[in-house]
């Protein structure tokens, strides 16, 4: 059952035994595609990679977490898994309980996940339950029902999924020969930034690295309390994703900031959705508008000065573009155009003799 997926391919880095059966959906080994074009289009100087995690199985990087963790919770026989979500964890937990017999009980913010994200927990067959407050509130909650013994909570306040998550990072390594010299990704909850920096350090402590990246983390500018310094009340951004107040891994992510001599900082609305737009624009990659975030702070960076020349720079992109079809389309600012079925009336709409 454990196929091809992260647990497998980095087992002597993460807690697992012969024994332990595997709960897997092959996720991991996501594309890092040199992005030539958007270096030109930001005026060039530096080396840019993207880690396309909207290639795993349900579209997000969740999935890296949530096989090490439904993996752990079968492996300590619990018969149902909770958390709470802006829509990607809740995806992939479903998903990840289908594949394991157990029950899966999603708490989401009322109204406030993505088209696609909704499918997923409810195809999946999740008890899918719109909690009237926003991500923080649900979480609360998922932390109360956890206190249960027969429930595990799948949240990154497991630590398993932070073992899982941080695969990524020596993927990265793998693939470039070592770790880059900055690492741009956004921050919602703060558990990716924290499994980043975990699997960074554990590679370069294994002697299958020589150095560290900076580590530069974005929130939306409405729901920035790392960088404000005080939990939001009431966060908001057009990235659902990391519409988040008070994230679990506060602390972990300042700590992967200061040692590594990186950054947490915000960006716009605006500026994520030109960010999400001019991605795929330039390079073709569609990705949802909180994984854009991180794109937007590799443009302000730059703007700023803050990239050196000549650093390799990698930049996580979160999720698919099609968890999120109606800010696609809106963001486009572009309409397609219905003709008569001839062709000259092609011809016409596309400008053309
Ligand atoms: N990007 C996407 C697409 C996300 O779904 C999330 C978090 C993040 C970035 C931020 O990662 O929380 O580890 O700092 N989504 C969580 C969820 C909160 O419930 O799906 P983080």
């Amino acid at each position: 059952m454990g196929g091809h997926g992260v647990i497998q391919r980095y087992r002597e880095f993460l807690p697992v035994s012969e024994d332990t059966c595997i709960i897997s959906l092959n996720e991991g080994n996501t594309p890092l595609i040199q992005s030539h074009n958007l270096v030109r289009a930001l005026g060039g100087g530096f080396r840019l990679f993207v880690k396309y995690e909207g290639l795993n199985p349900t579209a997000s990087f969740k999935d890296r977490g949530m096989t090490m963790a439904v993996t752990k919770a079968v492996e300590n026989g619990v018969r149902a898994i909770v958390c709470a979500s802006t829509g990607n964890t809740s995806a992939s937990a479903a998903a990840y309980a289908s594949r394991a017999g157990l029950v899966c009980v999603v708490l989401i913010p009322e109204g406030k996940i993505s088209y696609g994200k909704m499918a997923q927990a409810l195809i999946h067959g999740a008890k899918t339950i719109e909690v009237r407050g926003n991500f923080d509130d649900a979480l609360d909650l998922v932390r109360e029902l956890g206190t249960r013994d027969d429930i595990e909570i799948v949240n990154s306040i497991n630590p398993f999924r932070i073992q899982g998550q941080k695969t990524a990072a020596f993927e990265v390594c793998d693939e470039l020969g070592d770790a880059p010299d900055m690492h741009f990704l956004p921050v919602g909850n703060a558990g990716n930034i924290t499994s980043y920096w975990t699997g960074y350090n554990e590679y370069r402590d294994a002697g299958k690295s020589t150095s560290l990246p900076m580590m530069m983390g974005w929130q939306a500018e409405g729901s920035a309390p790392i960088v404000k310094g005080h939990v939001i009340t009431s966060p908001e951004t057009v990235a659902t994703a990391i519409r988040i107040g008070n994230p679990a891994s506060w602390e972990q992510a300042v700590r992967a900031s200061e040692e590594s001599s990186g950054a947490i900082d915000c960006v716009s609305d605006d500026e994520i959705l030109d960010a999400h737009r001019m991605l795929a624009r330039t390079e073709g990659i569609f990705v949802e508008p909180a994984s854009a975030a991180g794109i937007a702070g590799i443009v302000k960076s730059y703007a700023r000065g803050g990239i050196p020349p000549e650093s390799t720079v990698v930049v996580t992109v979160t999720g698919h573009g099609l968890k999120d079809p109606g800010i696609a389309i809106e963001n486009a600012k572009a309409s397609s155009v219905v003709v008569e079925p001839n062709i000259q009336s092609v011809l016409d709409a596309i400008g053309m003799e």
